[in-house]
């Protein structure tokens, strides 16, 4: 290792010192090769192939960054996508939260389709989306039952969401959740040119490793938009070991909350007795990076869905939907209906409210069906309206009907016009990863009559909001909730602007974009795939033990070049035309390097053992 430095080194100054140098010996000087090296196109291995992704790489070339984002090539993994159209509703946070990034960072954003296909291969069909692409997968019918329905949502689901209760006894499905997992990281193959994957939610916890397995060595992130519960809760999940063992191959797992992270740090002591030291834990593999990234919305789109165009038949049912509520103050709740939202304490809390304070305020419960093939969801719906008619016939009279319950999705535009008019937001899950509909409400009200919200303390939104800003619930507690909403509806006006504007400043400085970019600078770090001890500074630039012998290549050139007598212009010539084609053989790996690194501004002991100083190291 030592000797070539000298070897190096040596050519270098000799190089430089050469007298009678012919023109050529300009191009050989350390700025000329900078230029060589910027004109490297990043894409040259790709030109010309029958690659697919090389379209996509092609429309690449105009990749603009986002709040700040690394300018990277991305590629996003999830089992849901989303519909890309404003008047279509969006099916989940998920999809509401990676739209935006998808559509401004040119990302390939890989989701299941509506189709299941036979388990064959096919070439990724990429649709151009904003600026990115949407590649949607048959997935394979054979498995999407175990993978979908039985483990990730009969299992991780209610386990995730610390409802162990809601599991099904079923132990199948984990074959193929693993065997669907291999099926998608094969479906990526097509893109593994990219500079990065980010692969999001528990239905691909394992994804990592089986991207690596196939000699996809890019940097791999994943996200967790669900809470993570604590180590008893995770051990009632079948193969939870093995599954928590798979997390640990991606270089970085991001959490939306403080307590998800901690449980996680929790899990991986009492299982394996392993530390994270920093957010970091070490393993055979490498290092995973741990860290919260509390997702949020864009509130500047969302103030444009505010005065954007419905579809006539929406608003045909927005307006007779507010006509109901024409005089009277309502509530609003949208969820999916899903058990872990907590809507049936929530209409129980409504009951004993009315029963208190009888027609002060009605509901509009706005909860989209969900998973309807899975038992517990069919079982939820039932208890869901069984209590909502109890209520209605309760407390409704002939003109007033307590609470108006659809299964309608809506689109987002119209979202934001019934949050507005709404006098209060209810979002009162039992836990939550984030629940955007918490910030969702909050960016759509009139700043000078906002309305209040009423705030699970399971919502990962209640790490962002504090009791000075919503009204924060126990929602397993009815009679809590009750309390909250009648303090809602009297709140007078000064302290609901007070509340109002603290969340409102919170959600404007910490925007969906900045928490893609956060999440994606973190990624980048992860650029370093080999171990900072084996980089060395040289002439060049950062290099690696595995490009020395095209650095020695290089130097023996151009040693053999400097020791030509200049009056010999043949043999100068030949000599010129070694070192330069000794030189294109290093620059493209050189290259490479120099982009997976990203603050090694200047040597350190720590960074090149020491030798950087004694080698004339400097920063290029
Ligand atoms: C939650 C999950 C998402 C999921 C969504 C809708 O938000 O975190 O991953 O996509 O629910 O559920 P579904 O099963 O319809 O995709």
């Amino acid at each position: 290792m030592v000797r070539i430095h000298d070897t190096l080194d040596t050519a270098w100054l000799d190089s430089s010192s050469t007298s009678g140098a012919t023109q050529h010996d300009e191009t050989l000087g350390q700025a000329a090769f900078a230029l060589h090296l910027d004109e490297i196109p990043l894409e040259q291995e790709q030109e010309g192939g029958a690659d697919p992704s090389h379209a996509v790489a092609s429309a690449d070339a105009e990749h603009r960054s986002v709040n700040q984002q690394p300018d990277m090539k991305l590629v996003v993994i999830s089992n849901r996508g989303a519909p890309f159209d404003p008047n279509k509703p969006q099916t989940s946070g998920l999809a509401a939260a990676l739209e935006p990034v998808v559509e401004r960072s040119g990302a390939v954003w890989m989701f299941s389709s509506e189709n299941r296909g036979d388990g064959t291969e096919r070439p990724l069909l990429l649709v151009k989306a904003g600026e990115g692409h949407v590649a949607e997968l048959d997935l394979p019918a054979a498995h999407y039952r175990g993978y979908y329905r039985d483990y990730s949502n009969s299992i991780l689901w209610p386990v995730l969401h610390s409802l162990s209760d809601r599991m099904s006894r079923a132990e199948e499905g984990y074959d193929s959740y693993r065997q669907m997992n291999n099926f998608i990281a094969r479906a990526a193959f097509d893109l593994r040119d990219r500079d990065a994957f980010w692969v999001h939610d528990y239905h691909l916890l394992p994804l990592a490793g089986d991207l690596q397995n196939l000699g996809i060595e890019r940097p791999t992130g994943f996200f967790l938009h669900t809470p993570w519960p604590t180590p008893d809760m995770m051990e009632r999940v079948p193969n939870y070991r093995e599954l928590m063992k798979s997390m640990l191959e991606y270089d970085l797992l991001g959490f939306q909350t403080n307590r998800d992270l901690n449980n996680f740090v929790a899990s991986l002591r009492t299982y394996f007795g392993l530390e994270s030291n920093d957010g970091v834990v070490t393993t055979e593999r490498g290092q995973t990076r741990l860290q919260k990234f509390p997702i949020g919305i864009d509130p500047r789109q969302f103030a444009e869905y505010l005065a954007a165009e419905l579809s006539p038949a929406e608003q045909e049912k927005i307006s007779s939907l507010l006509q109901s509520f024409e005089g009277a103050k309502f509530a609003i709740g949208v969820d999916r209906l899903d058990y872990t939202k907590g809507i049936d304490k929530r209409v129980e809390a409504f009951n004993q409210l009315l029963a208190a304070e009888p027609g002060s305020i009605s509901l509009l419960q706005i909860a989209p069906s969900s998973r309807a093939d899975v038992d517990e969801y069919r079982k939820y719906k039932e208890d869901v309206e069984n209590a909502i008619n109890h209520v209605n016939a309760e407390h409704g009279t002939e003109e007033w009907r307590p609470i108006h319950y659809t299964n309608d999705p809506f689109s987002q535009a119209a979202l934001a016009r019934l949050y507005r008019a709404a006098h209060v937001g209810v979002v009162t899950p039992l836990r939550d990863g984030m629940n955007l509909v918490a910030k969702e409400y909050v960016a759509a009200q009139d700043p000078k009559d906002p309305g209040v919200l009423v705030l699970s303390k399971f919502a990962g939104a209640a790490e962002d909001f504090n009791e000075d800003e919503a009204l924060l619930v126990d929602p397993n507690h009815p009679e809590e909730i009750a309390d909250a909403i009648s303090k809602a509806v009297n709140m007078p006006l000064d302290e609901r602007v007070k509340r109002w504007r603290s969340m409102m400043d919170k959600i404007v400085s910490y925007t969906i974009h900045d928490w893609s970019a956060d999440y994606l600078r973190e990624l980048d770090k992860s650029r370093i795939a080999v171990p900072a001890d084996q980089f060395h500074h040289l002439g060049l630039g950062w290099t690696n033990e595995a490009q020395m012998p095209l650095y020695q290549n290089y130097a023996a050139a151009l040693t053999a070049y400097n020791e030509i007598d200049p009056a010999d212009a043949t043999l100068k010539e030949a000599a010129y035309a070694d070192v330069k084609s000794a030189f294109e053989a290093l620059a493209v790996p050189l290259k490479h390097t120099q982009d997976r690194l990203w603050d090694l501004s200047a040597p350190t002991a720590s960074r090149d053992g020491g030798r950087g100083q004694e080698l004339g190291a400097r920063e290029d």
